[in-house]
């Protein structure tokens, strides 16, 4: 069942993946070298809380946190922990917020210091990717056309597109239909109307697109280990085109200054 949602509700969607941007840039802010990935996720939960908003991941199908942090070859659902940031890693962080009865979901993979050369064109491509696939988002296309645009985008440059998680529909619930998949065929799947709000979110590996899924319940990993990528926003499907709900230029400029 696809909720199409009305000009106020979007505008709900856009408060709550706005504050999504700006804890994203809060966390980003504080991602040196040093800090475990627990203390981020505690940084963004009394951020997120202080906005006024609740995190609905924590608890979620009993998921323990209030962010995703997947650090190098971690594809998506790492969980905060122990672990301690380091220079030269990538890290995919990931959350949501519930406020006014919408929820916002979007994430931003950081370069932690100076990465390699082959590490930041992984992140530069896995963002394109998204916009390439967001520029199909039309009323009239098809999920299909989304998906295909970034898949060809990611593989043309010999990069892996995970098969085992995709994007999805978001409302009054994190995880609505339509599933927006990261590989498929142009002019297949449901077809896009104006009010459809979706989360697109490519998952790219540098090498070989396998996952394994770890025995925490959670974390997604690269099966050879080497690493991956992730960004996600919410888009709605307006009468003039994609309209993006999620501000990575908060997040951008926040790493600027
Ligand atoms: N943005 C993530 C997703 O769409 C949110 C996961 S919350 C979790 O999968 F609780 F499932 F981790
Ligand atoms: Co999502």
């Amino acid at each position: 069942m696809i909720y199409l949602k009305t000009d106020e509700e979007i505008e709900l969607l856009r408060e709550n993946n706005i504050l999504v941007s700006e804890t994203l840039a809060e966390v980003g802010r504080h991602l040196v070298p040093g800090i475990t990935t627990r203390e981020l996720d505690k940084i963004a939960e009394d951020f997120i809380r202080s906005h006024g908003a609740t995190p609905p991941c924590l608890g979620y199908e009993g998921y323990p946190a209030a962010t995703c942090i997947s650090v190098n070859e971690q594809v998506v659902h790492g969980i905060p922990s122990d672990y301690v940031i380091k220079e030269g890693d990538i890290v995919s962080v990931d959350l949501c917020t519930l406020m006014k009865g919408f929820v916002g979901d979007s994430a931003y993979t950081f370069a932690v210091g100076e990465v390699s050369d082959e590490v930041k064109r992984l992140l530069e491509v896995t963002k394109e990717a998204l916009y390439k696939g967001t520029a199909q988002a039309r009323a009239g296309n098809r999920i299909g056309d989304i998906s295909a645009a970034v898949q060809e985008y990611a593989e043309s440059f010999g990069y892996g597109v995970v098969r085992e998680l995709e994007g999805h529909g978001l409302g009054r619930k994190m995880h609505e239909d339509p599933g927006v998949p990261n590989y498929g065929a142009r002019g297949r799947g449901p077809l896009l109307k104006e009010g459809m709000v979706i989360c697109i979110e490519p998952m790219i590996t540098m090498g070989n697109k396998a996952v394994v899924f770890e025995r925490d319940g959670w974390t997604v990993r690269t099966r050879d280990r080497k690493p991956a990528a992730h960004f996600e926003f919410a888009v709605a499907i307006r009468k003039n085109g994609p309209d993006v709900l999620t501000d990575f230029s908060i997040i951008e400029n926040a790493l600027n200054n």
